[in-house]
């Protein structure tokens, strides 16, 4: 008999919608991907040399299990540079992904029955990993209307006796949405006064096309950064998807902590993975990477807002970041009998992929990740609208 926990799980929505567009193109069948939550650029050349030349020299033992001390000091100078925090290499953890990251914050924070809030929409992972560690998901809802921005009231209002933790990722997965500074402010020290701890998801805070108002909330105060995790990754920064190096910053006490329980799941990251994260943030050519990605990405957003716009009765918000766009098309969706039912109609007869939004708790949206070339984005769009519009 399974566990209570599991027995709601589900698979990941965007994994399983990967492995499916892979099976028909395997099938020699023409499939235009919007799925897929990664990059499609490969990882640079110097990242991937630097990690052959660890593995070359032995770097394949067991390293600390918070992570070796060159790329905790790098993330270090990274933080305070960057991200305008102090946190010590001591106060950092690397790890197998920030995937990895949240849940060590999790199982170190959830009691049976405790409450997460967690603005919707959502990234889909956090929902079951907070079920995954015996706690309850408390759904903050935000709006298109708002710009899906996240209310002060909204937040207020959902806060109990157990509520432990607060989920905030901004850039948003799926929306490409950046919070106002003003709202985090107030949330922050609404946080502080209610004794609830910050989970700040900056996994795409390299993909900020606008200059929008992206800060981390650590930095706020040192009050601040003594409740908040900051979580972030190598992932969609580098092109680093498949390495598998994330790492959270929190106050020391808790670091350890979350070092010890990732010491008991999973030892440490890949040794020579982490030498290669460790090229990334020291190589100059790191930057110029990052800037180059965030230019292809740019133009990429505005090919697909102008065709998306194209669709009559679809409702579209341009992102201010990451590689989402997450129109509405319920005018379609109610037709079709579901967003997941349209999703199915739209790869069966238009071949294109796209995440139904009820997987991030918006039904009636869809999720269009635009990490594919230009041309494929508009043919892709282009099929969807001839499909929705043959919907009687
Ligand atoms: C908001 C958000 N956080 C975290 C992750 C996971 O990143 P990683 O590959 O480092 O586990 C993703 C990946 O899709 C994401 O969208």
């Amino acid at each position: 008999m399974l566990s209570e926990r599991v027995k709601t799980l589900k698979p990941s929505p965007t994994i399983s919608l990967t492995a499916k567009v892979r099976e028909l193109r395997g099938k020699g069948i023409d499939v235009i991907g919007f799925g897929a939550g990664e990059p499609d650029i490969d990882t640079p050349d110097f990242i991937k040399e630097a990690c052959a030349r660890a593995l070359k020299d032995g770097k394949t033992k067991y390293p600390p299990a918070g992570g070796i001390p060159e790329l905790r000091e790098a993330l270090s100078d990274k933080l305070k540079k960057f991200n305008g925090v102090d946190y010590k290499p001591s106060e950092i953890v690397v790890t197998v992904g920030a995937k990895l990251a949240i849940y060590l914050i999790l199982s170190a924070l959830i009691n049976e029955g405790d409450e997460v809030l967690l603005p919707s929409p959502y990234w889909v992972t956090y929902e079951d990993q907070i079920k995954l560690c015996g706690g309850v998901p408390v759904f903050v809802p935000t709006s298109m209307e708002e710009g899906f921005s996240l209310k002060l009231e909204e937040v207020e209002k959902r806060i109990t006796e157990r509520t432990k933790l607060i989920i905030v990722n901004s850039p948003t997965n799926p929306t490409g949405m950046v919070f106002k500074r003003k709202e985090l402010e107030r949330i922050a020290d609404l946080c502080l006064q209610k004794g609830i701890y910050i989970l700040s998801d900056e996994c795409y805070e390299s993909l900020i096309f606008e200059d929008s108002e992206f800060f981390s909330i650590a930095s706020l105060s040192e009050e601040v950064r003594r409740i908040t995790f900051t979580v972030n990754s190598f992932s969609k920064t580098y092109s680093m998807t498949g390495w598998r190096v994330g790492y959270v910053a929190c106050e020391e006490s808790l670091a350890k902590v979350l070092t010890s329980i990732n010491s008991h799941l999973v030892s440490n990251t890949a040794t020579f993975a982490q030498y290669g994260a460790l090229e990334a943030l020291k190589n100059p050519e790191g930057e110029r990477f990052v800037k180059e990605a965030r230019e292809i990405y740019r133009k990429r957003r505005e090919v697909i807002y102008e065709a998306l716009k194209e669709i009559p009765n679809v409702r579209v918000l341009k992102p201010d970041a990451t590689f989402y766009i997450f129109p509405d098309f319920s005018h379609y969706t109610s037709k079709a009998g579901g967003d997941v039912k349209l999703a199915e109609y739209l790869l069966e007869k238009a071949k294109v992929a796209v995440v139904p939004g009820s997987a991030f708790g918006a039904d009636g949206f869809f999720r269009f990740s635009f990490a594919l070339d230009e041309e494929s984005i508009r043919e892709g769009v282009r099929r969807v609208k001839d499909a929705v519009e043959g919907l009687v």
